[in-house]
């Protein structure tokens, strides 16, 4: 176990564990917009940084990755972070002004939501985090999207811009994205995702339209639980 001081307060916590994590289970928050309690922490957005001090020396770190030690000093609104954060802040507006999730935080940290930096290349809402990619890659199992183009043209989508055959509609990528970019619109059989449309199955119950056909066999082949079996909605089941 390592015990540290967070804002002040004393804290003891799994060596191992991330200051991030730590903060948040002892009530102090920290504002993020990559993490996810499901994926390894990628220090991709940089809003979680904090000041750490060990003896004499002070630096900023990213408090998703950086993990707990025994003695270390820990502040995570000091005017140093603060600064950071606001920076960091100015950056995603820049990239990202249509996000409503960045403007939120930005106007709750006291940034003037308006881009104060010159406009980038339109990346629409994403922050390039790669969660959605990972989370498909690693927790669905498919690989339908991954990061496309290369330096300020870098996207996020399915290979060469085209639909994605490996795609089975799940949705999860938009379910994890922070920033809303994803688009998935749901009709009442059909959703459209990725420029894909998947029929979705009604559940045998109380046919109620559940999941994306593609999405059963896809669970359906993996698992060799056949799709009869899992044309059940989980409130029925
Ligand atoms: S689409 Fe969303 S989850 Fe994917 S990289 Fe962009 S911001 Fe992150
Ligand atoms: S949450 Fe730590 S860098 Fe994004």
């Amino acid at each position: 176990m390592a015990k540290c001081i967070i804002d002040g307060k004393k804290i003891t916590a799994p060596d191992g564990t991330p200051i991030l994590q730590a903060a948040r289970d002892n009530g102090i928050d920290i504002p993020t917009l990559c993490s996810h309690e499901s994926i390894e922490p990628s220090g991709a957005c940089r809003l979680c940084v904090v000041e750490i001090k060990k003896g004499k020396r002070s630096k900023i770190v990213t408090s998703c990755l950086y993990q707990v030690e025994d003695g270390l000093e820990v502040d995570t609104k000091s005017e140093r972070v603060m600064n950071v954060r606001r920076l960091v802040l100015a950056l995603l507006l820049a990239r990202n002004p249509a996000s409503e999730v960045i403007r939120e935080i930005a106007v709750k940290m006291g940034v003037n939501p308006q881009p104060r930096f010159k406009l980038d290349e339109d990346k629409g809402k994403c922050i390039l985090c790669r969660l959605c990619v990972r989370t498909c890659a690693d927790i669905v199992g498919v690989n339908a999207i991954g990061l496309s183009h290369r330096g300020p043209s870098k996207t996020v989508g399915p290979p060469f811009d085209e639909d994605s055959s490996a795609c089975i509609g799940c949705g999860a990528c938009a379910y994890v994205c922070p920033t809303g970019h994803i688009l998935m619109e749901e009709k009442v059989d059909e959703r459209k995702i990725w420029g894909r449309r998947f029929k979705m199955k009604a559940c045998d119950t109380c046919g109620r339209y559940f999941a994306p056909l593609d999405q059963l066999e896809f669970i359906s082949k993996k698992t060799g639980v056949s799709v009869a079996d899992l044309s059940i909605c989980t409130s029925c089941r």
